[in-house]
Formats: C-alpha cells, sequence, structure tokens
C-alpha cells in the first residue's frame, strides 16, 4: 500500500524531529562514552555505547507516542533482515558517528529521517557538539541552524501534542542550503572528496575502496585524478550536510546503512544535490537502502554534475559488494 506524503504535516513533523534531535543532542553531550558490555558489535572497529542504545530508546518512545502508526527502523534495533517498506518510516542513526563519540572527536550527529514510499522525505541532523542543525523536507528546501547548545531545552522544545506546537526554529529561519553560491562544477582535480574508513576492513570492498582512494589521490602523470585532497571525518549523515552546503564537493562510501543517509539525503537532494550509486554502473537512481553511495553536490543550471559522476565513476577500481 502507498501512502501520499501530501497526507501527512511534514512541517509539523520536521518540527517534531528538531525538538527531538535537540534533547537527544543533550543526552549525549552530557554522557560519558561507556561500550556497552560487548563494546562492539561486528568487529573491534564496529563501535556501540550505552548512549547509542539509550538514545535510541529515547527516539523511538518519542516517534512512537506521536506518531503510532507509522513503522521505525534504527541502527540499535534493527534485526538482520528488517527491509524498508513503503509505509511511512522513521529511518534513524541515535548516534552517527559512534567512533568520534568515543573518541571524543566533535563530529557527531543525530540522524533522524523520514521516509515515505522509500523516498527520503524530511530530514533532520545535529551535531550537538558544535550547535550545527540541518533540516529539509522535500520539495521545500534545506537550511542550516546554529543552535545555542545552551537553551532549556525542557521549555524551549516541548514535543507536547496536545497543541502541536513546538519552539524550534521554523524551518525556513536559517540559512538556505547551499551556503556557497552555485557554479558551475570543474573536473575532480578541483574537489575534496569525503571517504570512509567503515568497519570492514579486508577482501574486495577494502581492496576497491583503498585501491580507489590511491587512484584519486594519485598525480596525473600516473594515472591518478590528482583530487585536492580527502577527507575521512566519522559520519555519513554530517557528511552528506557538508557536501549539501558545498563545503565537501563529492562523499562516496559503500557499507553505511539507510539510516547513517535517509536524512542527510533530504537535505542534500534539497540543496541541489545527487546520491548515486557507489559503484560504476551507471545507475543514477538509487533506493536509500543501497549501500553504497555517491553524493555530489549542487551545481548551477546542475552544470558540470553529471560529467563529474562519470569522471569518479571511471576511477573506480573495481566493485563493491554489500547486501541490502
Ligand atoms: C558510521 C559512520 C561512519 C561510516 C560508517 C557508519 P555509526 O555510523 O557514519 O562515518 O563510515 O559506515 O556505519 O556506526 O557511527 O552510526
Amino acid at each position: 500500500m502507498s501512502t501520499f506524503a501530501g497526507d501527512i504535516d511534514l512541517g509539523l513533523l520536521r518540527d517534531r524531529l528538531v525538538a527531538i534531535a535537540l534533547r537527544a543532542g543533550r543526552m549525549i553531550t552530557s554522557a560519558k562514552p561507556t561500550t556497552t558490555s560487548s563494546g562492539t558489535k561486528k568487529n573491534s572497529a564496529d563501535l556501540v555505547t550505552e548512549t547509542d542504545q539509550a538514545v535510541e530508546a529515547y527516539i523511538s518512545s518519542e516517534l512512537g507516542t506521536l506518531y503510532p502508526d507509522f513503522a521505525f527502523m534504527g541502527e540499535e534495533t534493527y534485526v538482520p533482515g528488517q527491509k524498508l517498506g513503503n509505509e511511512p518510516t522513521f529511518v534513524v542513526d541515535p548516534i552517527d558517528g559512534t567512533t568520534n563519540f568515543v573518541h571524543r572527536f566533535p563530529y557527531v550527529s543525530v540522524s533522524l529521517g523520514f521516509a515515505v514510499n522509500k523516498v527520503p522525505t524530511v530530514g533532520v541532523v545535529y551535531n550537538p557538539f558544535t550547535g550545527r542543525l540541518y533540516s529539509g523536507i522535500k520539495g521545500r528546501g534545506s537550511f542550516v541552524f546554529d543552535i545555542d547548545k545552551q537553551q532549556p531545552l525542557d521549555e524551549k522544545t516541548r514535543t507536547d501534542t496536545t497543541d502541536g506546537q513546538v519552539q524550534v526554529p521554523r524551518e525556513d529561519e536559517g540559512t538556505k542550503l547551499p551556503v556557497k553560491e552555485l557554479a558551475p562544477l570543474g573536473g575532480l582535480d578541483e574537489c575534496v572528496v569525503a571517504i570512509e574508513f567503515g568497519s570492514d576492513r579486508g577482501g574486495q570492498n577494502w581492496k576497491t575502496k583503498t585501491d580507489t582512494w590511491a587512484r584519486l589521490g594519485r598525480r596525473k602523470e600516473d594515472g591518478g585524478a590528482m583530487v585536492h585532497s580527502a577527507r575521512a571525518l566519522g559520519s555519513a549523515a554530517l557528511n552528506l550536510c557538508g557536501v549539501a552546503e558545498g563545503v565537501l564537493d563529492l562523499y562516496w562510501e559503500g557499507g553505511c546503512w539507510a539510516w547513517d543517509v535517509c536524512a542527510g539525503w533530504v537535505i542534500l537532494t534539497e540543496a541541489g544535490g545527487l546520491v548515486v550509486d557507489g559503484n560504476p554502473s551507471g545507475v543514477w537512481e538509487i533506493p536509500v537502502d543501497h549501500r553504497k553511495y555517491l553524493a555530489v553536490k549542487g551545481a548551477k543550471d546542475g552544470e558540470g554534475q553529471k560529467e563529474l559522476v562519470n569522471e569518479f565513476w571511471g576511477y573506480i577500481e573495481g566493485e563493491m559488494i554489500y547486501e541490502h
């Protein structure tokens, strides 16, 4: 059964997500990163803390009260095999950048996405350490806000449902994204590319990544793209927001999940950016749970975007394989 997103008050839903993100952010900044009894999930580089779990429990309980009929997919409660369906679904990463949180590197976000018919429709990404908050609604643009991290959240961000009012920045009150003026895009040799180690460190996927990173950086005489530089900052959601702002030109990763990208996807595409296949397949439209992504910033009249994607695909050495 498909749902028409127009039947849902997306502005109110976005306001509520912002309020929840601000509260969740306060939980994160006031917590000591304590790993769970196992401390890791898949391997020693795939960390999980008690805060990840507590924040997700808070978010799912708030959303369950406000939207009891909507589905919920969250990183910490995901069950292998669970698929994103057509029903309105919150797609949530309580702490995107858990490794950063554990190491106290302040590039951490609460990532709250909302998908309808599997299409990312509302996104809120909040870095509680910097106060930077991004939000976007499909068809209504995306914006960035500088939140006063000290604000008394209890009074200012009530998610009280009786009248649906929340005192959070209005959706169009921030700085419209991208913050840099749109211009035609040049080639890869003018770009800063966000990449990520991820937690799979062997086999074909790791080889594809490391060979491709080497080729992107290598000088042109030796067959490389000679990009300006690469950044591995540790939060997929914030990387997408950085591409939306235009401070990163591209972001390429395989292995992350729908909850890492759903919210940032709306924010980026509303800023004129694209998310396409992270493999060099020629596929321009991918599902949100595709797990292999190449994100490109917006361009004036889209000029140069297609060429940049094709150029990037031409430098990918091999193929990444991830189940979804
Ligand atoms: C991770 C971060 C990281 C990316 C991984 C994600 P988590 O999310 O987004 O940047 O490389 O693929 O799993 O585990 O910190 O929520």
